[in-house]
């Protein structure tokens, strides 16, 4: 029996999961999805080509692994289709190399526009949802009016025209303007798109595969800080983005868990609305974001950038139960004199260490400064060439954490990665 290990974002998504994902793949045998959509971008940059995956598992460039979208997983045929086409021109065949669970629910036209439909309603207290009709779908699966990939097998069309017929009442009571061709574009070929892949009872698969001792690899999307119960609630995604989501999107037993790498950048980021206790409005901030290239890997939008919390990722720490950490863009703080962390947040007056219930508009955070390395880490490759300030910050960083930094990386290419 194996057990599967999982890697998951501990801040607000967009950690560098694909990267790392790829990375590690040659270790494992199955690669799967467990929760998200397309509202994920996952980047992988190899061989000078650069790839970016939405709904399809980040193992799928490598041979000889098999790639899963699991039951909790939301997939949306129309999305779907356009990233396969992408890969086939390419040249990346995936047809052979993917599984799709029945499970996995549908994101139809009508989920998009509600979802946009409920952003216009919220005016300036708007999620900044990315519109990949996410919210909508999840609610309907909690609601129990979804339609799963399973449907498609039989009589589709007329379960997708009552719950369009329930959809289009809902749009109304917004009063949302939309033109329903647009969003229907392209569903009949991308349910056939779906249909060609081979569509399976994943938990029984994953199942037999950790009794076959298969090496198993569960990718997260999002981030720990998007996460439906845990995050900054309700500036959040709709599904459990943390390690308990891996059990419930895969269908497997907690005490199937192996490690758990959690993933986070050695600065943030955030993309979309909501509190961000340590963003920064000044040219540091501009600094990482041009260096970082910190624009959305599914939006476009430039990502909101600041230091380093501490408060929080201890929280996605303990949440995860993490194992092994792996620190992301390094590089990207070479040009900085001093490099702050935050270790508390001040509320009115008060220092608080544990994340708490809100994050409110005057609270403060309380920094520790760190020394910069100051010198360009792209083409470093082993961990005796880390300058000793970033080897003091890693130091810093685990005894704080009280877990191991095992990978450093220093750059979006698969070479650009250290292990420790
Ligand atoms: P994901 O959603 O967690 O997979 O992350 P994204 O792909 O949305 O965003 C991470 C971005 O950082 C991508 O553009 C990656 O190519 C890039 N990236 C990943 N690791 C590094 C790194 O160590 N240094 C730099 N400079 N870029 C990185
Ligand atoms: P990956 O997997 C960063 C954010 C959106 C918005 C909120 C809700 O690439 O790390 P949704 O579309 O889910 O209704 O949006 O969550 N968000 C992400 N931010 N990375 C992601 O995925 C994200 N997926 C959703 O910006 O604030
Ligand atoms: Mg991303």
């Amino acid at each position: 029996m194996s057990k599967v290990d999982v890697l998951l974002g501990l801040q607000w998504g967009d950690e560098g999961k694909g990267k790392v994902v790829d990375v590690l793949t040659p270790r494992y045998d199955v690669i799967t999805r467990f929760q998200g959509g397309p509202n994920a971008g996952h980047t992988l940059e190899f061989d000078n080509k650069k790839f970016v995956l939405h709904n399809i598992p980040s193992g799928i460039f490598r041979q000889g692994s098999i790639n899963v979208i699991g039951n909790g997983v939301v997939i949306d045929p129309v999305t779907f289709k356009k990233e396969i086409d992408k890969l086939l021109d390419k040249g990346v065949d995936i047809s052979k190399k993917l599984l799709i669970s029945k499970k996995a629910h549908l994101i139809l036209p009508t989920h998009r526009v509600l979802d946009a439909a409920s952003e216009a309603s919220k005016g300036t207290s708007k999620i900044g949802s990315t519109l990949k009709g996410i919210g909508p779908t999840y609610m309907d699966k909690t609601g129990r009016n979804g339609l799963r990939v399973g449907d498609l097998l039989s009589n589709f069309d007329e379960k997708y025209a009552a719950l369009k017929k329930k959809h289009i009442q809902l749009i109304q009571m917004y009063g949302f303007e939309y033109d329903l061709d647009e969003y229907e574009a392209g569903l009949k070929e991308g349910i056939e798109a779906i249909k060609k892949f081979k569509l399976i009872d994943s938990e029984h698969t994953l199942n037999s595969y950790i009794k076959e001792d298969k090496k198993m690899l569960a990718e997260g999307a999002q981030g720990t800080l998007l996460d439906i119960d845990f995050g900054s609630y309700p500036y959040v995604t709709s599904s459990n983005t943390i390690c308990a989501g891996a059990c419930t999107g895969m269908g497997i037993a907690p005490t199937s868990i192996g490690e758990v790498y959690g993933i986070f950048k050695a600065y943030c980021t955030r993309v979309g609305s909501g509190p961000f206790p340590t963003e920064l409005f000044d040219k540091t901030g501009d600094n990482i974001r041009a260096n970082g290239n910190e624009f959305g890997s599914t939006t476009g939008r430039p990502r909101r950038c600041g230091w380093l919390d501490l408060v929080a990722l201890k929280y996605s720490v303990m949440v995860n139960g993490v194992s092994k950490l792996i620190m992301m863009k390094a590089d990207v703080l070479s040009e900085l004199e001093t490099i702050k962390i935050a270790t508390g947040y001040k509320v009115n007056g008060e220092t608080v260490t544990e994340f708490p219930f809100e994050l409110p508009d005057n609270l403060e955070p309380v920094y520790t400064e760190l020394p910069g390395w100051k010198c360009d880490l792209t083409a470093v490759r082993s961990e005796d060439e880390f300058p000793q300030e970033l080897s003091d910050y890693i130091q810093f960083l685990e005894k704080e954490l009280e877990i191991p930094i095992t990978i450093v990386s220093v750059g979006p290419d698969r070479e650009q990665t250290i292990e420790r």
